[in-house]
């Protein structure tokens, strides 16, 4: 996957040289360059904001350096008269190869909110450009204009604001790569982790056995891995029901058998209604 991003704070993204997202970097699963926005500058300020259209308090990016910076870095695809893609590719862009298009995602508290099916979504592209606002936000324009030629997704991490898209970029693009092929050392724990059935996790433990006077469950030592099996479903279940009773009544009914109902029963937590699958 390619990937790029433009913000005005290249170097919040040293992280993305660390750990498993470096190593996706090193062995060409990520292919990631970070760029300054500044670099679409013409002034001697490298200016890239400027006074809110209507008045209120803050300050709004300007189109033009943002306009050039996505001219360059997703060029529109030649036409058949032969017309050059406008723009060149900066230092530290890679070029593609191909014609197709970059998702554009670009985070804010007024985008989509972003989930574990949109990471999946995500990791399904070849080709990401986030665009990292900062102040209050990027000139409409920008995304309107990209939105002729590309399609753009404004995203949101939750209902909280952050000073600028850097951080939300660093956490869509850590729950994305570790869904590539080949970036987990084990890939199973995708399917058994939080969110990957509509449900939140069951309570993981390791050794010691008793640690603190506080002793690992007893089924989890037994062995028996039918009963372990079970008791996961049903912690899964009841933790979903107490913190997340919004996943709960989200489920299609039909994903939860008898035993499932019992167990939320037996918590005192009403299961979503609908048809009981046997
Ligand atoms: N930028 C500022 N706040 C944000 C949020 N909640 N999510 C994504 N990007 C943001």
């Amino acid at each position: 996957m390619r990937v790029d991003i433009v913000s005005i704070f290249p170097e919040y993204f040293a992280p993305l040289d660390l750990s498993l997202i470096g190593k996706a970097r090193a062995n060409g699963t990520l292919r990631l360059a970070v760029h300054d926005l500044r670099t679409w500058t013409h002034d001697v300020h490298r200016t890239v904001d400027d006074t809110p259209y209507g008045g209120g308090p803050g300050m709004v990016m300007r189109p033009e350096p943002w306009g050039e910076a996505l001219d360059a870095l997703a060029p529109a695809a030649p036409t058949p008269g032969g017309t050059t893609p406008e723009g060149a590719i900066p230092d530290g862009a890679i070029p593609d190869g191909g014609s197709a298009s970059p998702r554009l995602l670009v985070p804010t508290p007024a985008g989509r909110r972003f989930t574990q099916a949109m990471a999946h979504e995500l990791a399904a592209e070849s080709h990401l450009l986030f665009a990292c606002g900062r102040y209050e936000g990027i000139d409409q324009r920008v995304l309107d204009h990209a939105a002729t030629r590309m399609r753009v997704t404004e995203v949101s991490l939750g209902d909280y604001v952050l000073f600028g898209g850097e951080v939300a970029v660093l956490v869509i693009l850590e729950a994305v790569t570790r869904l590539l092929p080949g970036v987990l050392g084990n890939a199973g724990s995708l399917d058994e982790e939080s969110h990957a059935h509509g449900l939140l996790e069951a309570p993981m433990y390791t050794k010691p056995a008793t640690w603190r006077g506080h002793d690992v469950p007893e089924v989890l030592r037994s062995g028996d891995h039918g009963r372990i099996a079970r008791w996961r479903r049903d912690e899964a279940l009841l933790r979903t029901a107490v913190r997340r009773p919004d996943m709960l009544a989200a489920l299609p009914p039909e994903s939860l058998d008898k035993r499932d109902r019992a167990a939320l029963d037996r918590g005192g937590f009403q299961p979503p209604t609908g048809h009981v699958a046997k």
